[in-house]
């Protein structure tokens, strides 16, 4: 390890289970030497697992938060705050649901309500964390905030469904909001794009195994596991990526910028 985050403080969202990127990228930031609040929303928190990594990260405090409501994460903050004694380097944003894949609907059908729901959850959710942090003034000089998305939002992924929108939509607040906090206190927002990896949410996916196995035969490096994304977070959150922002950045294995392999090619054959 390299000590990249040494004296850094921060807060990681969506850690479910040890699939999350999330959870990952918790022990990673440790690893780098970060002291951390991990949070989730209270239904999430539940199922108890997320204790067994708080003890992995010094007994990281553990705060309940539903990422849609504004109460919660102004609590989030404040209680984040008094815990570092100071403001926040670094966040994570890992947090992504659909209630039309959840309920079986395609993309054709969708019912409003639920996709109102979606967008607010998958990607206005970036908006409301941030703007709950400018209005309190939280994110120190050069903090950096990462949200994780998926490159079906340029292109079309027939059975990602509503969750492509979600991702435009969260990918625009990222450079949106990251102009202003920008300018302001020169905090750095991006958007990482990674391979497709099996989680609780990615699983959700129709045909996702089939997905997997496609996207693998289309990256050169092959595809990017949890791991793997939760050290590139890591390097962005250090000071060694202080001028990035207002990017998408794709962590993928070369997937998206590969026409064809030749593996590909070769299955067309059969
Ligand atoms: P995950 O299921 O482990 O994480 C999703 C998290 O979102 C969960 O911890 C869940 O509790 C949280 N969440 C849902 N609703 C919430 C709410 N109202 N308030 C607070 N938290 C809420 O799955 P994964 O794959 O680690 O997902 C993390 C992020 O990575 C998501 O944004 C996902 O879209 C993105 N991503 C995942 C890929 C994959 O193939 N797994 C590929 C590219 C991006």
């Amino acid at each position: 390890m390299y000590n990249l985050l040494k004296g850094k403080k921060g807060i990681i969202f969506g850690a479910l289970n040890e699939q999350s990127i999330a959870w990952q990228t918790a022990k990673a930031c440790f690893n780098e030497g970060a002291e951390l609040v991990l949070t989730n929303a209270p239904i999430a928190l539940r199922m108890g697992e997320i204790n067994k990594l708080s003890a992995e990260c010094n007994n990281a405090p553990v705060i309940p938060a539903d990422v849609v409501n504004m109460e919660d994460l102004k609590k989030l903050f404040e209680e984040s705050m008094k815990h570092f004694g100071g403001g926040i380097d670094f966040i994570l944003h890992s947090i992504g649901m659909s209630l039309n894949v959840r309920k079986g609907k395609s993309y054709t059908e969708i019912d409003y309500n639920f996709n109102q729901k979606t967008l607010d959850i998958s990607a206005m959710s970036l908006h409301r964390v941030l703007r709950t942090a400018w209005d309190m003034d939280a994110l120190n000089e050069s903090a950096s905030v990462i949200a994780l998305t998926y490159i079906a939002a340029q292109r079309v992924f027939p059975d990602y469904n509503e969750m492509a929108d979600a991702k435009a939509l969260l990918e625009n607040v990222a450079r949106s909001f990251g102009y202003y906090y920008g300018k302001r206190k020169k905090v750095r927002v991006n958007t990482v794009s990674q391979s497709p990896t099996k989680t609780t949410a990615g699983s959700g996916v129709k045909g996702f195994d089939g997905f997997m196995a496609y996207a693998e035969k289309m990256s050169p490096l092959g595809n990017a596991s949890a791991d793997d994304c939760a050290k590139y977070c890591t390097l962005l959150f250090s000071d060694y990526a202080k001028m990035v922002t207002m990017q998408n950045l794709f962590h993928d294995g070369g997937f998206s910028f590969t026409g064809v392999t030749a593996e590909v090619i070769e299955q067309m054959k059969e």
